[in-house]
C-alpha cells in the first residue's frame, strides 16, 4: 500500500472574506452548531424558498455521487436557486489538458459558488486559491468531506446529544474522507472514539495523534463483538476500494466485516447505526427494518444541511 494520505496538514482557513467550506478544521465548533440549527430550522419549514433566487452554483464532479450531487442540486433548488453541472469530464476542457485551476478561474466567474469533488487530496484547497467565489469542497481523495461531517453530526443530534458520546467508527478508516473529517469534529464534542478496523486501515497515524492531542480518546478494535455493546452511534464505512494501490490489497480485506441482525442483540437501546453509503456488503440488508437503521434518514438530511451551507456561504 502506499504512504497513508496526510490529513492533518490543512493551512489555516482562507481569510480573504470568501466563507470557503474546505475542510472540517475550517469550521470549529461554533460554526458547525449555526449550520446544524439552521438546518434544524430548514427541517421545520422555517426558510425563505426565494432565499437564494437569482444565484447560481456550480457542481463540478470529478469522481462519481449519486447523495452529495443530487442533494446540493435539491438543495439549490428549494431556495429558489439555480445549479449547473460541468457534465461529463470528457466533454469539458479538461480532456484538452487544462488544469484545475484555470477551469476554478473561468467557471467562477459564471457562479457565486462552487461544489468541487475530486478524486485528488487537497484539490479543494488549490480550487479556493484560484476562485473569485466560495469553494465547498464534496470530497478530496482520501482528504476531506465536510459537508458529509455536518449530515452526519445533525442526525446522531436529532437522537441524542453528541457531547460525550461513544461512537464506533468502522470500515475503511485509513482511506474513507467521511471519518476524517467526522473524527476531528467529534474531537470538539468530548466524545470517545472507539475504531473498528481491518488491519492496514487504521486511523492514519497523524490524524489519530491529533485527536488524542485534543483530548480525544481513541480506542482501537480489530473486532466488533465486544465493543458494540458500550457504543451510542456505529459509523460504517465501506472499504473504499477505488482508492487501493492494487486488486490484491483490496482483495486482502474485502468483505471482511458485515453488520447482521445478531450482531445487534444486547446493544444499547438507543444505540443508531449511520453509514454515508453507498453501501457495499458492510451492512446487510435486514439491518435495515431495525430500529437502529439511520442511515437512509441520514441520506435524507443531506439536503436541509446543506441547504444551511449554500445559504450561508452566499449570503
Ligand atoms: C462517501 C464519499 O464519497 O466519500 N459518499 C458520500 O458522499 N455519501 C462515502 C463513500 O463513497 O464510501
Amino acid at each position: 500500500m502506499p504512504a497513508g494520505p496526510t490529513v492533518c496538514s490543512d493551512p489555516p482557513p482562507v481569510v480573504d472574506g470568501m466563507r470557503h467550506i474546505i475542510s472540517i478544521r475550517d469550521l470549529g465548533r461554533d460554526r458547525i452548531d449555526r449550520l446544524i440549527a439552521e438546518a434544524r430550522r430548514i427541517q421545520a419549514k422555517e426558510f425563505d424558498p426565494a432565499a437564494l433566487k437569482g444565484k447560481i452554483v456550480a457542481l463540478l464532479f470529478f469522481e462519481p455521487s449519486t447523495r452529495t450531487r443530487m442533494s446540493f442540486e435539491a438543495a439549490m433548488a428549494r431556495l429558489g436557486g439555480t445549479s449547473i453541472n460541468i457534465g461529463s469530464v470528457e466533454v469539458s476542457s479538461m480532456a484538452k489538458g487544462e488544469t484545475l485551476a484555470d477551469t476554478i478561474r473561468v467557471v467562477s466567474g459564471y457562479v457565486d459558488t462552487i461544489v468541487l469533488r475530486h478524486p485528488k487530496e487537497g484539490a479543494a484547497r488549490l480550487a479556493s486559491e484560484f476562485s473569485s467565489v466560495p469553494v465547498i469542497n464534496a470530497g478530496d481523495g482520501a482528504g476531506q468531506h465536510p459537508s458529509q461531517t455536518l449530515l452526519d453530526l445533525y442526525t446522531i443530534s436529532e437522537s441524542m446529544p453528541i457531547e460525550g458520546i461513544d461512537i464506533g467508527l468502522m470500515g475503511d478508516l485509513r482511506y474513507g474522507r467521511t471519518v476524517h473529517s467526522l473524527a476531528h469534529a467529534l474531537s470538539l464534542y468530548g466524545t470517545r472514539i472507539h475504531t473498528i478496523t481491518p488491519r492496514g486501515l487504521e486511523l492514519p497515524s497523524p490524524l489519530a495523534n491529533e485527536l488524542r492531542e485534543n483530548g480525544t480518546e481513541v480506542i482501537e478494535n480489530e473486532d466488533i463483538t465486544e465493543v458494540i455493546r458500550s457504543l451510542d452511534v456505529l459509523y460504517v464505512t465501506r472499504i473504499q476500494r477505488e482508492r487501493f494501490p492494487d486488486a490484491a490489497s483490496y482483495y486482502n480485506v474485502a468483505s471482511s466485516y458485515r453488520i447482521t441482525p445478531d450482531l445487534l442483540e444486547g446493544v444499547r437501546p438507543h444505540m443508531i447505526v449511520l453509514h454515508p453509503l453507498p453501501r457495499v456488503d458492510e451492512i446487510a440488508p435486514e439491518v435495515d427494518a431495525l430500529k437502529y437503521a439511520k442511515y437512509f434518514e441520514q441520506a435524507r438530511n443531506g439536503v436541509p444541511v446543506r441547504m444551511a451551507m449554500l445559504r450561508e456561504v452566499m449570503q
